[in-house]
């Protein structure tokens, strides 16, 4: 048997692998949490001089430095005394204008054995995972990827395409966004079209409070909460990466679009899959399985849903849309990966 990295025979390798991915981790972040990692950002240093900076102990300072080292997230000069963080530590510990990847990992392996065991009971009785396991982590990461990814640019190739949408944007239309995550594409839209507004409904209570903090300078013009205001009848309704989420997707969006101005324009984005897993498997988007088994499922399936997951397809989401009553859809995908789904309605 072999894994990637793997030798034939030498069973070792596999558990060393894990291992060695686990402990370097381990290493990282007990400096991050020591304020080690901040110090030798800092400052190259011995491990003295980084122990009196961090106010660490000196001998356990010198192992963390030799481990760092080791892991490749350090360099040592000729003396094997002098510590100095690889060009992009310092990202790892903070990339400007985003959030802390070192800072969500940590969040995220604090709530590891919960969401594992959360996992595993959801495995055998099939009832989802409560939200509140998940801890703050997955919505920062989340937020991050978009932050990190030119939202600009996705936002435009989103919308771009829609017949009629800028038009519309510009002109003035009430925008509603589904599932807004942390108000990334709301804040570029309400930024470019300064006479349009914007609601976006979230029921993910730390992404809410991202996107409010995010959006809270538009004011009246942008605003977000776990419902839509009484009233509100959306131009366009957007959804990204959102209608797989949804308990009853057919359902919702239809009860959704009831609530929309006649005309509306409706635009969805779901991940460019074909839905056969035997195709969809060595994509560009296969990671999204870990990601669909680890949190999308587990909440649909407590939400009452049976979960479509990430990787559900074209077919399946044409098939959804059609039942709830939208037909005539305009297809076009995007170079992050997306299929995005236009149609008025
Ligand atoms: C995969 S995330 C996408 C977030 C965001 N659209 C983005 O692209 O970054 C799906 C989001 O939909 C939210 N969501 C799921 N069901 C929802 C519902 N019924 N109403 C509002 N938001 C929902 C989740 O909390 C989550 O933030």
């Amino acid at each position: 048997m072999t894994l990637d990295g793997g030798t034939p025979g030498n069973a070792w390798a596999a558990f060393e692998r894990v291992h060695d991915a686990r402990a370097d981790l381990v290493v990282l972040l007990a400096g991050f949490r020591a304020g080690l990692l901040s110090a030798v950002v800092g400052a190259a240093g011995t491990a003295e001089e980084l122990a009196a900076r961090a106010g660490t102990d000196p001998r356990l300072t010198a192992e963390w430095c030799r481990a760092m080292t080791v892991a490749g997230f350090l360099d040592v000069d000729a003396t094997g005394h002098r510590f100095a963080a690889l060009p992009g530590l310092d990202e790892v510990l903070e990339v400007a204008g985003v959030d802390s990847p070192v800072d969500i990992e940590s969040a995220l392996l604090d709530r590891t054995p919960a969401v594992v065991a959360a996992l595993a009971a959801a495995l055998r009785d099939g009832e989802g995972a409560d939200p509140a396991v998940y801890g703050d982590g997955w919505a920062r990461l989340q937020d991050a990827a978009a932050l990190a990814s030119d939202p600009g640019a996705v936002v435009t190739a989103l919308l771009a395409p829609v017949a009629g949408v800028v038009e519309a944007l510009e002109a003035g239309c009430r925008v509603i966004e589904v599932g807004c995550g942390g108000g990334w594409a709301l804040e570029v839209l309400a930024e470019r079209y300064p006479e349009a507004s914007f609601v976006g409904l979230e029921i993910d209570p730390v992404a809410l409070g991202i996107a409010r903090g995010r959006l809270a300078r538009f004011g009246d013009r942008c605003v977000v909460g776990p419902e839509a205001p009484a009233g509100e009848r959306p131009d366009v309704v957007l959804l990204v990466d959102v209608l797989h989420d949804l308990p009853r997707p057919a359902a919702d969006l239809a009860r959704l679009l009831a609530d929309a101005a006649p005309g509306a324009v409706l635009v969805v984005a779901e991940a460019d899959a074909t839905g056969d897993f035997s195709l969809d498997r060595t994509s560009g988007a296969a990671w999204q399985y870990a990601s669909g088994f680890t949190r999308c499922l587990p909440l649909v399936r407590r939400a009452g849903g049976e979960g479509a997951g990430p990787l559900w397809g074209r077919t399946a989401v044409l098939r959804t849309l059609a039942d709830a009553g939208v037909h005539e859809v305009a297809v076009h995908t995007t170079a992050d990966g997306h299929a995005v789904f236009a149609a008025r309605v």
